[in-house]
């Protein structure tokens, strides 16, 4: 994916990744000063006004999190999340390394709020020059409270689940623990520890600057502020943009440059996310109160353009087969259940004339919902019964041994 940037917001420009560069200098002369030193109730306070919610996956309202952490028992510990483990992201390392500062602000602020006196930057191999670099300017400014280090977060799908975030940071194996113990309440060194995603600081180092009112200016009064989005597949310029909360998808696509050629569906919130078909769906509105009655959520702001030409059937087999390798293979879901959909939907792809399958593929995904440690069994069960929606024609079609599309399976024939 690449890294373009449009700014959607006439008002403002697009304000998270609008610093000339990466450096302090640039950052302060265009995003001005960090607040010294504000009141942590009265900045607690604003983030609850300003309705900001995390930018990491499942959207929970961030001010309400920092409230929780702060009145834990224990001295807290605040973690920037940049792990990035979806394949179809790419807006948290783009942040980290256009505007690590803005992320870095956004942390001090939260462990200011919440009374932490260690931070972590949590980040993929390929920021981590960039935020090393960032973190070592400040420390030789004099710049921060908080002592801050860098780790790198390992290349998988699971390590940025916030459990797997601090059991890697405790030193073990980054794999999810079980969700029972809030990681809020007891988390990194059994301390209360606040998980957040790297663009959620980022946008709170922006409301501590300009205020609750400025950030409502823009998306909707249920979710107000921008996002940053990742979009990929058939559109003329990939890549990561600014939008409100509320632009419709078929706005979206266009700021991407629109679809290069005919679209049959896009596939929103990831992996863990939902097909939704085109044109149906074009004049939705991306944000959770009007994709909530689909069954889609904007996940972490993924948006990927299937073309008409390709096999949905075969696309989601390979994302299935995929989200199966990366379990942590610890609980009985991800052991058996989640290779056992993948296995049943490449067979639905290589048009295996079993009416069964679908229904098999249905019931595992029952199977596996809320029985793992984490939330993985569920996001996959969630992305395959999709499948099963979204390509209804297309799975009648290859119980015929044949495919609709010009790019589909390994030796399935073309419908004629
Ligand atoms: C399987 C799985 C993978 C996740 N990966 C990430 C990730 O790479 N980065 C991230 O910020 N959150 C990720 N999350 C969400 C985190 O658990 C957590 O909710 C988030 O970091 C909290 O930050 P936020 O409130 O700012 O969104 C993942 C969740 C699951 C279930
Ligand atoms: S549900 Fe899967 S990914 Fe999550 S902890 Fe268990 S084995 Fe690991």
């Amino acid at each position: 994916v690449s890294t373009s940037t449009l700014p959607l917001l006439p008002a403002t420009g697009s304000p998270l990744l609008a610093a000339a560069r990466p450096d302090l200098a640039a950052h302060v002369r265009h995003n001005g000063p960090l607040p010294s030193r504000p009141d942590p109730l009265a900045l607690l306070a604003v983030v609850a006004d300003s309705g900001l919610t995390g930018r990491g996956g499942a959207g929970f309202p961030t001010g309400r999190k920092l409230a929780a952490v702060r009145s834990a028992s224990g001295r807290p510990v605040v973690v920037a999340n940049g792990a990035e483990g979806e394949p179809a992201s790419a807006k948290d390392a783009l942040l980290l390394t256009r505007a690590p500062h803005l992320v870095l602000d956004g942390l001090q602020l939260a462990a200011h709020a919440v009374g932490a006196r260690r931070a972590y930057v949590y980040a993929k191999a390929s920021t981590l020059g960039i935020v090393r670099a960032a973190v070592a300017e400040r420390q030789s400014a004099g710049y921060d409270a908080v002592e801050m280090h860098v780790v790198e977060a390992a290349d998988a799908f699971v390590a940025g689940e916030e459990s797997a975030v601090v059991a890697a940071l405790d030193g073990g194996p980054p794999r999810p623990r079980d969700t029972l113990q809030r990681v809020t309440e007891r988390g990194i060194g059994r301390r209360p520890t606040l998980v957040q995603n790297v663009e959620t600081l980022a946008h709170l180092g922006l409301i501590a600057r300009h205020g609750a009112d400025w950030y409502r200016r823009n998306g909707t009064p249920a979710e107000p502020g921008t996002f940053l989005a990742t979009v990929s597949g058939a559109v003329s310029a990939p890549g990561v943009y600014e939008a409100a909360h509320g632009i419709t998808l078929r706005e979206l696509l266009t700021c991407a440059g629109g679809a290069g050629e005919p679209l049959q569906a896009v596939l929103i919130g990831g992996y863990h996310g939902t097909w939704l078909p085109l044109p149906a769906h074009a004049d939705r509105a991306l944000s959770r109160t009007a994709l909530r009655p689909v069954g889609a959520s904007l996940g972490a702001g993924v948006v990927v353009a299937l073309p008409r030409r390709e096999c949905g059937l075969a696309v989601a087999a390979r994302i299935a087969t995929y989200l199966a390798g990366q379990s942590a293979r610890q609980c009985g879901p991800c052991l058996n259940g989640l290779p056992r959909m993948a296995d049943l939907l490449t067979r639905l792809a290589r048009a295996e004339r079993q009416p069964a399958l679908a229904g098999e593929v249905k019931r595992m995904a029952g199977l596996v919902e809320g029985r793992g440690a984490c939330h993985h069994p569920d996001g996959t069960a969630r992305f395959t019964v999709s499948t099963l929606r979204t390509f209804a024609d297309e799975i009648q079609a290859h119980l015929t041994g044949t495919c609709t599309a010009e790019r589909r399976a390994p030796g399935v024939r073309r419908t004629a």
